[in-house]
């Protein structure tokens, strides 16, 4: 082999993966897999009254039994910068898109009317 089959085999390899995931559907939100990322959001979505007590009070939205799609697309907001809150950015750029749908997937199943089924 010349050194130039050598390098385009490994370009391949190298590409292979990045194509395909870039050409993957976006991710289907798996609500069992949000249940386990939701430790980050308790603390402020969780809280009874839906308020933080800490620097200051203010009113958190909440979370449950509101519609995927629009969480999916607030936390697209918040972290592409089109929403502002700064603890929800902070939190929302540690996010991938995956972690998106899957609390998504979550926080809307996660509504009483699942509690009949
Ligand atoms: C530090 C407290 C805090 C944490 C932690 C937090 N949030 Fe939030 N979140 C807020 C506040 C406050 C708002 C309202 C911000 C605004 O007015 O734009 C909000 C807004 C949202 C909204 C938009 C709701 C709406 O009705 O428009 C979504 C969706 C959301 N948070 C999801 C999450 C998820 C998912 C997590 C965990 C990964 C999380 N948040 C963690 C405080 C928090």
């Amino acid at each position: 082999m010349t050194p130039a089959m050598y390098f385009s085999l490994g370009a391949a390899a190298l590409l292979f993966p990045m194509l395909a995931s870039a050409q993957g559907s976006p991710p289907a939100g798996d609500a069992a897999a949000g249940s386990q990322k939701i430790q980050m959001c308790i603390g402020c979505h969780g809280i009874p009254g839906w308020r933080t007590a800490f620097p200051e009070v203010y009113k958190v939205p909440k979370l449950g039994g509101q519609h995927e799609a629009y969480i999916v697309k607030a936390l697209q907001e918040y972290r592409s910068g089109a929403r502002s809150h700064p603890s929800m950015r902070a939190i929302a750029t540690s996010l991938s898109d995956k972690d998106i749908a899957d609390l998504a997937a979550y926080y809307a199943g996660a509504a009483p009317k699942t509690a009949s089924k």
